[in-house]
């Protein structure tokens, strides 16, 4: 399963980046908002550190002005940005425009699997399945992610599943038992991954012990 990061802020992206851990940046208007910095110098940022995809997304709801927009934030980057559009009616056909040219088109705000299959059919080179939100209802997000996959596959869909709205570390594993191909989560989540209590437990014991040895490696 390919890590994505879901977040605008550049130092949290570097130091992931540096241990090999990203393979892509998701984005859109809140992280951006949250970052505190102009779309463009950001996406650009990002775009030159990371060689994966960075998906940037349109803010318009019609179609021909997403598209514009679409062509706008593809300047940003080394072939490597995703054009992120909506799941509206509208942004399926953004999505089919930009896809036809050639371009990256992440398909965000899914929340049905029917939602799925009408972007696959559009060309999305990602869709993304919101589960934290799909939870916060009291639904299983993660049931969502099961049906995709399981409708992908049936056709051969080419579509990559992008786990989006990912709360926990839990979400990443469930997503990748699952088969999702890709995960998008926030840094802290990425990080909260490596941490387990008996590894703690463990390591203080181990410490405890090498003490009593009175020995140094170095
Ligand atoms: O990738 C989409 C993600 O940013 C939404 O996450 O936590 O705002 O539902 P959240």
């Amino acid at each position: 399963m390919k890590f994505f990061v879901d977040t605008a802020d550049t130092a949290a992206i570097r130091e992931l980046h540096e241990l090999g851990m990203v393979d892509g940046v998701t984005t859109n208007p809140s992280l951006i908002h949250k970052s505190g910095r102009n779309i463009k110098e950001v996406i650009a940022e990002i775009a030159e550190m990371v060689d994966g995809p960075v998906s940037a997304e349109t803010v318009a709801t019609d179609y021909e002005t997403m598209v514009k927009e679409g062509h706008e934030v593809l300047k940003l980057g080394k072939g490597n940005i995703a054009v992120k559009v909506p799941l509206t009616w509208d942004g399926l056909r953004a999505c089919k425009h930009l896809s036809s040219e050639g371009h990256m088109v992440n398909v965000t705000l899914c929340f049905s699997a029917n939602q799925a299959l009408l972007a696959a059919k559009a060309g999305a080179t990602f869709i993304s399945p919101f589960i934290g939100r799909l939870d916060d209802l009291n639904l299983d997000g993660m049931d969502l992610i099961a049906d995709i996959r399981e409708i992908y596959d049936n056709y051969g869909f080419k579509t990559q599943i992008l786990a989006a709205s990912i709360r926990s570390a839990n979400h990443m594993s469930e997503a990748a038992k699952i088969g999702a191909d890709v995960a998008t989560a926030p840094p802290d989540v990425i990080k909260k991954m490596a941490s387990h209590v008996l590894t703690d437990k463990g390591l203080a014991a181990f410490l405890d012990d090498w003490a009593k040895t009175g020995q140094s490696i170095l």
